[in-house]
C-alpha cells in the first residue's frame, strides 16, 4: 500500500493520499484546501485516482473536491445522508474496496452527524474524531456523548492501529490506539460526565498542563 499523509495548508488540515500497488488505484482523503496536489503526486507515483473520499461534510474538508471533480471527474465517497454532494454512500461496517485494498468504514458521529474513520491495514484516518491528544469540537450535550461512545469505540481496536488525524493539533502528525489510550487526556476521563466537565474547562486545563 501506498500511504502518504499531506499537509493541505487551511487550519493545519491533513489529507491522504492511499493507494493499491497491485492496481494502480487511489483515492485522494480529506484534500480540501490542496487538490491539485493529489492529482500530481498520484500520476507522479504511477496510481490512478478513482475516487474522492471525505471523512465528513464539513467545509475545511470537502472544499477541493469540486476541482479533482473538474479535473478528473471521478466519484465522491461521504457517509449515507451527508450533508454535502456525494456519489458513493458508505455506512457504518462497510468495507470499500480500493483495488485489492480493504477501506472499513466506522462511524463515528458527534463532531460530526456524518463523521466517520477509515481503517486500511494498520492505519486509522480519524477525521475530526480523533486528533493526537484531543478530539474533534462538539457541543456539550447530544454531541459529546455522540463523541464520547465514538471514542470508546474507536479504543476497543488494536492498541498498535497507527492513528491519522484531519488536523495536525498535536505534539507529533500521528499516533497510535495505545498511545492516545495512555496520553489523550479525552480518552483518560473515567466517565460522559468527566468527559463532558473536560470539554467545558479545556482552555484552563490546556493552560495549567502547557498544552498547545
Ligand atoms: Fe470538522
Amino acid at each position: 500500500m501506498i500511504f502518504e499523509q499531506i499537509n493541505n495548508g487551511g487550519d493545519r488540515n491533513f489529507g491522504y493520499l492511499v493507494g493499491d500497488e497491485e492496481t494502480g488505484m487511489a483515492a485522494a482523503v480529506d484534500p480540501s484546501y490542496n487538490p491539485a496536489y493529489y492529482i500530481d503526486r498520484a500520476e507522479k507515483l504511477k496510481l490512478t485516482l478513482k475516487y474522492i473520499i471525505c471523512t465528513h461534510s464539513h467545509h475545511d474538508h470537502v472544499n477541493g473536491n469540486d476541482h479533482i471533480i473538474e479535473q478528473l471527474g471521478i466519484e465522491v465517497v461521504m457517509y449515507q445522508d451527508a450533508e454535502y454532494f456525494f456519489d458513493i454512500e458508505v455506512k457504518d461496517g462497510d468495507i470499500f474496496k480500493l483495488g485489492t485494498l480493504d477501506l472499513r468504514i466506522i462511524h463515528t458521529p458527534g463532531h460530526c452527524q456524518d463523521g466517520m474513520c477509515i481503517l486500511i491495514e494498520n492505519k486509522l484516518i480519524t477525521g475530526d474524531t480523533l486528533f493526537v491528544g484531543k478530539v474533534g469540537g462538539t457541543d456539550l450535550e447530544e454531541g459529546a456523548r455522540l463523541e464520547y461512545e465514538s471514542l470508546q469505540q474507536l479504543m476497543q481496536l488494536d492498541e498498535n492501529l497507527e492513528v491519522y488525524p484531519g488536523h495536525d493539533f498535536g505534539a507529533q502528525p500521528s499516533s497510535t490506539i495505545g498511545y492516545e489510550k495512555r496520553n489523550n487526556p479525552f480518552i483518560l476521563q473515567p466517565t460522559l460526565e468527566d468527559f463532558v466537565h473536560l470539554k467545558a474547562n479545556w482552555v484552563a486545563y490546556k493552560a495549567e498542563h502547557g498544552i498547545e
